[in-house]
């Protein structure tokens, strides 16, 4: 059954969106960062607001206006990220990680500009695990109890079903969405699958802004009264 999505079908919850890549410093000139361009996360949050949601935007560095009626936290690094989620958690009654957190940091930033020191031989760098920051969410009390519906997107290069499948068990979350098609990252259409207990559904391919607003009528349905 295709939800239709009615106006105000998120009036009365707080929906905080994270969007966008993170950048993890390697020192004060360089980092690295991941392909994302932070549209899906935004038209996620706008789509929120639309429908009667109160929204909070956690977003890495993007270059996009903020939605109407949104407030907007910019972070660049997954700490700042995970930092900035939680001091909302408790806060939100829905939670979409739509960001392409980095993986890995580097285990030190250095201060000053790393500079080549003439050997030809680059730097060895270093790196460690980032948070998880959708994993720590869903496995909350307040997620537990179920006053906090938590929302994961899954990049996969190939196998997206199964993968998807795998990841969404794997974080705990009730729903999570994959992108369909290796070639979305930056474009304005895009294409869902939906993954939850019940199993999978797809989301006609369209404009992500389209696709974010049949995402919020997906994630009412599944939401007890506000
Ligand atoms: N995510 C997160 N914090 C991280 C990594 C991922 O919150 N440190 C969230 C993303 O925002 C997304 C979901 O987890 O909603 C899945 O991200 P993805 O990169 O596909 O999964 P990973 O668990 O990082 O696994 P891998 O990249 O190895 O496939
Ligand atoms: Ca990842």
């Amino acid at each position: 059954l295709q939800a239709q999505f009615q106006p105000q079908c998120l009036a009365g919850q707080r929906v905080l969106v994270t969007a966008g890549p993170t950048f993890e410093a390697i020192d004060p000139v360089r980092g690295i960062s991941n392909h994302s361009s932070g549209k899906m996360g935004f038209a996620i949050a706008r789509a929120a607001r639309e429908a009667g949601a109160e929204v909070r935007l956690v977003a890495g560095p993007v270059h996009l206006p903020t939605p109407l009626g949104v407030r907007r936290t910019d972070v660049q690094s997954a700490l700042q990220m995970q930092a900035a989620v939680q001091a909302e958690l408790d806060w939100a009654s829905v939670f979409v990680a739509a960001a392409a957190v980095a993986d890995w940091r580097p285990a030190h930033s250095a201060e000053q500009k790393i500079k080549k020191d003439g050997s030809g031989q680059p730097p060895s760098l270093q790196f460690v695990e980032n948070p998880d920051i959708l994993a720590e969410a869903a496995a909350s009390a307040r997620a537990r109890a179920g006053q906090l519906f938590c929302v994961g997107f899954a990049a996969e290069s190939h196998d997206l079903q199964a993968q998807a499948e795998a990841k969404r068990r794997r974080k705990g979350v009730p729903l999570l969405v994959g992108n369909i098609g290796p070639a979305t990252f930056g474009r304005d259409d895009n294409a869902l699958l939906l993954l939850d207990a019940q199993g999978c559904k797809a989301l006609p391919a369209g404009p992500k802004l389209h696709l974010a607003r049949a995402l919020v009528a997906e994630i009412a349905q599944r939401l007890g009264p506000a």
